[in-house]
């Protein structure tokens, strides 16, 4: 993979082309979400945007693809099935409803939000995203949130193996099991919190901060580079093959972290930030999401 510019592609395994770097909108209010996508897609060379039914801005998502003039064969769409819509028909559905929203006539990847297994229904809705596959509503079809464990009994009865996993990823939890497993099986895997999440109250009144963009160790690649940490944490994921699609909402960020191409981590700075794996996660844990 020539990392070349933010137009640069991963082939997943049904041939799909898919830009290594995309723009992610979690938490991303509906209105701002059409600035963020235009700017994305006018100023800072984006063609991947990341969204899902859950976020509430698939609205404004659809508006700022539209506002941006850039051709819709030239921009790589994700949204995602939410938790409570699982199941085969209302999986149908629900496809339906975020290409409403969107105003698109397809996405180009669709992926199950959350396994959710003790409700069990990730077969059953696995097998509506074959059909929506089939259908060309989804050029191609993955999951998010699967440990090899969710995965295996997913493969062990789907027709598709999965493109795409999206799983959080950066270098305080780089989840080296879920990325071999992955890579055995030919399924991408792509990194949310890439930077190491949005700071946002937490569970039980906690407040989740974001400590990996103001560590020293980055800080101090950064500083070598003449780069910013944000910029560090991106390449490191781009480095290590995986898709990124960091988060912001202000244009000179969004601008900034797809100015990533003229510089390359070394492998001492790899090696640096190998070590800052703590083992943990900022968000919640796929086997405790049920609903
Ligand atoms: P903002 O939206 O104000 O730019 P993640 O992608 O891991 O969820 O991280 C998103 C967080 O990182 C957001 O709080 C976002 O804030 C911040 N962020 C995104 N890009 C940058 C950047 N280039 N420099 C500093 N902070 C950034």
């Amino acid at each position: 993979m020539a990392l070349l510019s933010a137009e640069s592609t991963i082939t997943l395994n049904n041939g799909v082309e898919m830009p290594v770097l995309g723009l992610g909108v979690f938490l991303v209010p509906d209105d701002d979400a059409t600035n963020a996508v235009n700017h994305a897609l006018t100023e800072g060379g984006y063609r991947h945007i990341d969204t899902a039914k859950i976020y509430g801005n698939e609205v404004g998502v659809g508006e700022g693809i539209r506002r941006s003039g850039v051709a819709r064969e030239d921009i790589f769409v994700t949204t995602k099935l939410w938790n409570a819509d699982q199941g085969f028909e209302s999986a149908l559905a629900a496809v339906d409803g975020s290409l409403a929203r969107l105003g698109l006539d397809y996405v180009d990847l669709y992926l199950i939000h959350w396994p959710m297994p003790k409700v069990g229904l990730q077969l059953e809705s696995w097998h509506a995203l074959e059909r929506i596959l089939e259908q060309g509503k989804a050029r191609a079809i993955g999951v998010c949130n699967n440990s090899p464990i969710h995965l295996q009994e997913l493969l062990d009865e789907a027709d598709v193996v999965p493109a795409v996993n999206q799983i959080e990823l950066h270098p305080h939890f780089p989840q080296y099991v879920t990325r071999a497993f992955d890579e055995y099986h030919g399924i991408v895997t792509e990194s949310w919190s890439p930077l190491g999440g949005t700071p946002r109250d937490g569970l039980n009144g906690g407040k989740r901060e974001n400590t990996l963009l103001h560590d020293p160790t980055i800080a101090a690649i950064a500083a070598k580079h003449g780069v910013s940490p944000a910029q560090v944490l991106i390449r490191w994921h781009l480095q290590n093959g995986l898709v990124v699609i960091p988060k912001s909402l202000n244009p000179d960020r969004i601008s900034q972290n797809a100015d990533v191409f003229g510089f390359e981590l070394d492998g001492a700075d790899i090696v640096a930030i190998d070590t800052l794996n703590s083992g943990v996660r900022g968000g919640a844990a796929p086997d405790d999401v049920n609903q």
